[in-house]
């Protein structure tokens, strides 16, 4: 047997490499799909979760930045650079590592979580805390980028979006078909817009019969698609997804139309009803960004939206250990015992 090899080598012929160009990987792709047994129970459909937090650096991130580390070098830049809700920045530092880069990052400053930063920090990332929030962040980044030698790596560089459509053809590998609906959160909009690419090539070309409905969910405080305009001061314990004006906005929509699918928004207590649902009954620990699009799903089933028997799949985007401090909040701490097995028994309710 072998070892996946990363989606650079696993779907080359799909990918805009070519055979000289750096294949600058750290194994990233390849992620479970896992059957959600709760979730399927609650809305009578099969629902599976792609399990994104089982990428190298945590987050389906990887998938862009294998593909826009791998271009960049090939272009021969030095340095990259990136505006991030934290999870782009994890990525882009730890590629830039594997490529011999310098890489600069501009985060929200206080808004990103404590994991995420840790990765910048340790993979030796050029770090500053913008005053502002992401949307001010990547308006920096492309000036920057526009003069100075610095390649952006955000999902504006369509390198990115070739690299994440991949989970797409996974999702089809793995179930022989597309899905019927396909749900994720909503930030940016690179994603979603990445996965119908990727849906629509493996339609057009055989290995999949037809394209998935694409949900997508944005926190109601960073609801921009839904409102229908920018929001100034977006606001949500989603911080990845704490977003005012998504670059690839338009593309989103396109994605929604084109598909037969929706935008809506799920607010922050039904963002982390979903977050905990997930971990404590199907055993995936998430992000709180990566739980709306189960709190999504489960939010139109309870509308009665959801017609029973379909076939779904939700992008869960990120691993939990990068913002533990939702596992820890309002959960009871754990008692303290001495070195007693009498004691400990007692504790646990076994005696
Ligand atoms: N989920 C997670 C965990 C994310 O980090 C992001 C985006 C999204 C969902 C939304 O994806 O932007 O393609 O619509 N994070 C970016 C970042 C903004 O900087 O890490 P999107």
């Amino acid at each position: 047997s072998r070892q996946w090899r990363g989606l650079i080598e696993e779907y080359r012929d799909r990918l805009p490499v070519g055979p000289t160009t750096p294949v600058v990987t750290l194994r990233e792709g390849g992620t479970p799909l896992v059957h959600a047994q709760e979730v399927s129970a609650r809305t009578g459909c099969e629902v599976h979760l792609k399990v994104e937090g089982a990428n190298p650096t945590g987050s389906f991130k990887d998938r862009g930045m294998t593909m826009a580390i791998s271009k960049a070098k090939e272009e021969g830049a030095k340095a990259v650079i990136c505006a991030s809700t934290g999870n782009t920045s994890a990525s882009a530092a730890a590629y830039a590592v594997r490529a011999g880069m310098v890489c600069a990052v501009l985060v929200p400053q206080g808004k990103i979580a404590l994991g995420k930063m840790g990765q910048a920090l340790v993979h030796g990332a050029r770090i500053l805390q913008v005053e502002g929030n992401f949307d001010d962040c990547l308006t920096l980044a492309r000036g920057l980028s526009e003069k100075y030698p610095v390649s952006l790596v955000n999902s504006v560089n369509p390198a990115r979006i070739e690299g994440q459509k991949t989970a797409a053809f996974e999702v089809v590998d793995m179930l022989g078909d597309a899905p019927d609906i396909h749900v994720l959160p909503v930030g940016n909009a690179g994603n979603i817009t990445a996965y119908w690419r990727g849906y629509r090539e493996y339609a057009a070309d055989g290995p999949a019969s037809r394209t998935p409905r694409m949900w997508g969910y944005q926190a109601s405080g960073a609801a921009p698609i839904v409102r229908g305009e920018p929001v100034k001061d977006p606001t949500t314990i989603a911080t990845a997804i704490r977003i005012g004006n998504p670059a690839s906005w338009e593309q989103a929509e396109r994605a929604r139309d084109e598909s037969g699918g929706l935008i809506d928004e799920v607010t922050d207590r039904q963002i982390l009803a979903a977050y905990r649902l997930l971990a404590a009954r199907e055993g995936v620990f998430v992000e709180p960004a990566s739980a709306a699009s189960v709190a999504g799903l489960l939010k139109a089933a309870e509308a009665g939206a959801v017609e029973p028997g379909q076939r779904i799949v939700c992008t869960v985007t990120g691993n939990g250990l990068k913002d533990p401090d939702w596992a820890v909040a309002g959960a009871p701490q754990p008692v303290v015992v001495p070195v007693d097995a009498d004691a400990a028994a007692e504790r646990l309710g076994l005696a």
